[in-house]
Formats: structure tokens, sequence, C-alpha cells
């Protein structure tokens, strides 16, 4: 899994150099970590070089345990905080009380209204006054990103967005991490390419697809949480 693919030398550069630029230029800036591989290679490159871009997760109060234990990982590799948005309680309690814990696996609806309440809410505080947000999402992840751009025009919150790997293969990733030395979650080595909430992910069977284990239930087609979908379409708009 650490073999260096063709090309990974020139994905990096341009990589660090729209780091840069987003740095230099989108001021303030936020990136949006899942703390999963993807996000932790950019955390490495966005602390090692120390750029100005604060980093933050949604902490939905479903998340594994390893995954929460990232955060104390990365205090103690690179000395840096990650700032945590939650949910809104009251949101939350409405939700458990009148539908269940679990409603999500019942309807599209239930799962889109707990994402909404559990993420796209506190990512909409995350980015209130930002000029700029980066995602770890790649092209090659999912059936829904094939056209994604490494910058984006985010009409929906009035910014720009960026999504510095998306030329990025599995491999690429995984590279990275391994020659940097870079802290990843444990759940990637037992099956878990892709990690969301804990009661909405599940470890993947060989030969089946990467987000074979997101919302296992729904179609591929539905598989997006609303973080990166603006009234029930993907929005991408090709600025690069
Ligand atoms: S999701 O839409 O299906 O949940 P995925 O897990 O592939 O997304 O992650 C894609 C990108 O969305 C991540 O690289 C990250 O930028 C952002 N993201 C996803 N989940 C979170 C989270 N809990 N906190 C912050 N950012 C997140
Ligand atoms: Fe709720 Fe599952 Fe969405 Fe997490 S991924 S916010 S638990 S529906």
């Amino acid at each position: 899994m650490s073999n260096q693919q063709p090309g990974f030398d020139e994905r990096l550069a341009t990589t660090q150099s729209i780091l840069e630029k987003i740095a230099q230029e989108f001021s303030p800036a936020v990136f949006a970590s899942s703390l999963a591989a993807e996000d932790m290679v950019l955390t490495d490159l966005i602390l090692r070089n120390q750029l100005s871009i604060g980093i933050f997760s949604l902490e939905t109060g479903r998340l594994h345990a390893e995954t929460l234990g990232m955060i104390d990982k990365i205090k103690s590799v690179y000395g840096a905080d990650i700032t945590l948005y939650k949910p809104a309680q009251a949101a939350v309690d409405q939700y458990v009380t009148q539908h269940g814990l679990n409603a999500f696996y019942d309807s599209v609806e239930m799962r889109k209204e707990c994402c909404r309440i559990r993420k796209v809410e506190p990512l909409n505080r995350a980015l209130a006054g930002k000029k700029a947000w980066v995602t770890g999402q790649r092209r090659s992840q999912a059936a829904t990103r094939t056209e994604l751009a490494v910058q984006e025009d985010d009409v929906a919150h009035g910014m720009q967005k960026f999504n510095p790997l998306a030329d990025w293969s599995e491999e690429d990733v995984w590279h990275y991490i391994r020659s940097n030395n870079v802290p990843y979650n444990p759940l990637h080595d037992k099956s878990y390419p892709s990690i969301g909430c804990e009661p909405c992910t599940r470890a993947i069977q060989p030969g089946e697809d990467v987000r074979a284990g997101r919302w296992w239930w729904e179609n591929p087609e539905s598989k997006e949480c609303g973080l990166h979908v603006v009234d029930g379409k993907l929005v991408r708009i090709n600025k690069a």
C-alpha cells in the first residue's frame, strides 16, 4: 500500500502550493477534518509547514472512540489543538425524543435530518466569517465525487471551497502517511477505509468499494451527508 505511484511528487507539490495559496490569499481559512486518513495528510501538511489554516472537526456525538483518540494524538505529535464543533443539544434531544436515537436507519429523510443536526448546522457555525474552507475529498472516493474540482465556488456558504487532494489516489494517501510517519486512525487497519459516525460505518469485505461501509443500507447516490450538498444537489462549479 505504500508504493510510490507515477506523478506522486507532482501531485504533492501541487497540493502544497494550493495550501500555501489558501493560507496567504484566503485568510481566514479553515480545514474540516474528519480525522480519517486523507485528513491526516492535510493536517500534517498544514501543521508541519505552520500554515495559517485553522483545523476543526465536527464532533457529532456518535464518533468511534478510535476517531476521538486522534484528537489527543494530534496534540501529542504536533502540539496542536483541533477546534471541535458539537451539535445543538436541544436539536439532538428533540430528534431522539421524537424519532429515536438511531432513527437514521428508518429512511433517507431521517438519516439526512440526523446529519443536518449533527454535522451540517455545526459546519455552518464553523464556517461563519471565513473566506475559504478545505476538505480532504478525492475524486476516486465515490460515485458522487467523480467531477470534484480542486477549487469550487461554494455559493451556499458564500466562500471558496478547496479540495487539495482531489486527484490523489488511495495509494498516494497511504504512501504519504507511511513515508512521513503520519499518525492515523487505527480503524483503517481493521478494514475501515472510510470512517464516519460509528452507527453509520462498518468494516468492508475484500473487493468491496471503499465507501461500501458508509450508510451501507442506502443507494450509492444518496450517500452524502450534506456537508458537500446544497438544496439536495451536489454543488460542482469548477473555478480551477
Ligand atoms: S462524508 O460526506 O461522506 O461524511 P467523508 O467522510 O468522505 O465525507 O469526508 C469527506 C470530507 O468531508 C473530509 O475530508 C472532511 O474534509 C469533511 N468531513 C467529513 N466528516 C467530517 C467531520 N466529522 N468533521 C469535519 N469534517 C468532516
Ligand atoms: Fe447521524 Fe449517522 Fe449522519 Fe452521524 S452519519 S450524523 S449518526 S445519520
